[in-house]
């Protein structure tokens, strides 16, 4: 069956940052995927900014040969042109104001459209350009701007974007992008909690003795080292991307799957969060820097090395930390946060530990009950799996055994899986912000990663080595020991 796709209105999508990674690698890929779908109309333009000298048909060909890169499937050849011709370039650095007029002579007389901004830049210039872009009067009432992560690099600098930013656009014209919310895994997990009557009412510390959520990465820095190297895994990934699907696990029941009602709720979870400081920092973290090793058999050097500078770095490339939520549903249920650079593979879970059965009617010798867990893989190999005790088939006495109930979505959906950006830019131009980061939630999740990077900076402790290819230092292991825990690793 295939799926049926309601087109978005007519919209002008300005790129900043037109010829850069993301552009090529996500943003315009996905764009063309729905295209390929059907949803964009014909007169829809995307507009490509840089400083580089391209007119439209270079930018197209440079476009052409990113889509061969990065959209995996044949292109076909009658579709790629009907995307190329929504395409086109205006040269323009976004710090000089005698560059801009190009640029509005390309969006005048198209006002009553939507009008999209999306700042495909480093953060220090998200504050600069919103305002360039008001003053040089391109904001229409039905304009908006999609800022990338990371919104600053600690909570000050980031409230200062968001004041900047805020200064010309309202509040619901900001889309703070985090792909993580865009994967459709990760989507899954509201229908999964709201649309079945099994969990909600196990949802709770009474019945779940603690949760999982790791992010592995098999990958590097790679040529991201400078970036990176300023900012570490915390920031990287757990102040935006972990923490965003701890408040999907975590939030209350939204009212209504509306834009208020489902931030109002992770805004709950986010300050709920104990606070970690110096007096816990030790038993709550666990920071961790990669060295040379293997990777699926592969040598690969260690961060160092990869980073090329010569010197030492105390930036951590691996990351734990043992959340709290204080609050009645959560009290006493840990989450675990685990996130890397150069592990054993590339895989992302969120693992539901059931506690165990108050009293066992069987023997203890045959049938064990092992407590229940509910898997759910967000990527790759998307799916859920329920663990249960079951009856092993068989004369011999009560034997019981620990399978999956198995919902692999590749075996279930044979549709292909968009990739995050697809659904995401589409709701920028509906006008529809549930699956992007409200500036309170940016605030509140900053208010927690700060005294994390402060208590770190204090204890001047280098991040524990850990081994290329491997699932990271001995102290994470021994954190999970310490509480009578351990990682649930299943790779299939
Ligand atoms: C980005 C981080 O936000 O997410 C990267 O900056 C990371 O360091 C990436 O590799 C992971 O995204 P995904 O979709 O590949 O899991």
């Amino acid at each position: 069956m295939t799926a049926q796709f309601i087109p978005v209105d007519a919209f002008d999508l300005v790129v900043f940052g037109g010829t850069g990674d993301l552009a090529m690698r996500k943003l315009l890929p996905g764009l063309y995927r729905r295209c390929c779908d059907g949803q964009l109309t014909d007169d829809s333009r995307i507009i490509g900014i840089a400083r580089s000298d391209l007119d439209d048909e270079t930018y197209r060909s440079k476009v052409l040969e990113a889509l061969h890169r990065y959209v995996a499937d044949d292109v076909e050849p009658m579709l790629l042109e009907r995307f190329l011709q929504r395409l086109h370039f205006v040269r323009l650095d976004a710090m000089q104001d005698d560059d801009w007029s190009p640029l509005h002579a390309r969006l005048n007389g198209h006002d009553d459209r939507v009008r999209v901004f999306y700042l495909a830049t480093g953060p220090s210039l998200f504050g600069p350009v919103a305002q360039k872009i008001a003053r040089n009067e391109l904001l229409t009432g039905n304009s908006r701007v999609v800022i990338e992560k990371p919104v600053g690099h600690d909570l000050a600098s980031a409230e200062a974007i968001n004041r900047e930013i805020g200064e010309v656009l309202r509040e619901d014209q900001i889309y703070r992008i985090d792909h993580y919310l865009g994967k459709e895994t990760v989507q899954n997990l509201l229908s999964l909690r709201f649309a079945n009557i099994l969990f909600e009412p196990l949802w709770n510390s009474q019945a779940i003795e603690h949760v999982q959520i790791t992010v592995a990465e098999d990958i590097g820095v790679g040529d991201r080292g400078g970036y990176y190297d300023r900012s570490g895994a915390l920031r990287d990934m757990v102040q935006n991307h972990i923490l965003q699907l701890l408040c999907l696990v975590a939030m209350e029941p939204p009212a209504a799957l509306d834009a208020s009602a489902v931030r109002d709720e992770k805004l709950k979870v986010l300050r709920s969060l104990r606070p970690i400081t110096e007096f816990n920092i030790n038993t709550h973290t666990v920071r961790g820097q990669y060295t040379a090793g293997a990777v699926h058999g592969e040598p690969v050097k260690g961060y160092l090395d990869e980073l090329g500078t010569g010197g030492r770095s105390d930036t951590e490339t691996y990351c734990v930390v043992k959340a709290e939520i204080d609050n009645w549903r959560w009290a006493g249920v840990p989450f675990y946060l685990r996130t890397g650079k150069r592990l054993a593979v590339h895989q992302s879970d969120i693992v539901i530990q059931f506690r165990a059965v108050p009293h066992s009617i069987f023997n203890e010798a045959t049938s064990q009950i092992v407590p229940n867990r509910l898997l759910l893989r967000l990527q790759p190999d998307e799916g859920v799996k329920l663990y249960m005790m079951t009856k092993e088939p068989g004369p011999g006495g009560l034997r019981l055994k620990n399978v999956p109930l198995n919902l692999s979505y590749a075996d279930t959906f044979v549709v292909r899986y968009p990739d995050a950006y697809e659904r995401l830019l589409m709701d920028v131009v509906r006008g529809n912000p549930t699956l992007f980061m409200r500036k309170d939630e940016v605030s509140a999740a900053w208010t927690w990663i700060d005294p994390i990077l402060k208590a770190w900076d204090a204890l001047g402790t280098a991040p524990k080595p850990y081994p290329a290819g491997s699932w990271g230092p001995a102290a994470a292991t021994a954190l999970m020991a310490r509480d009578n825990r351990s990682w649930l690793e299943e790779v299939v």
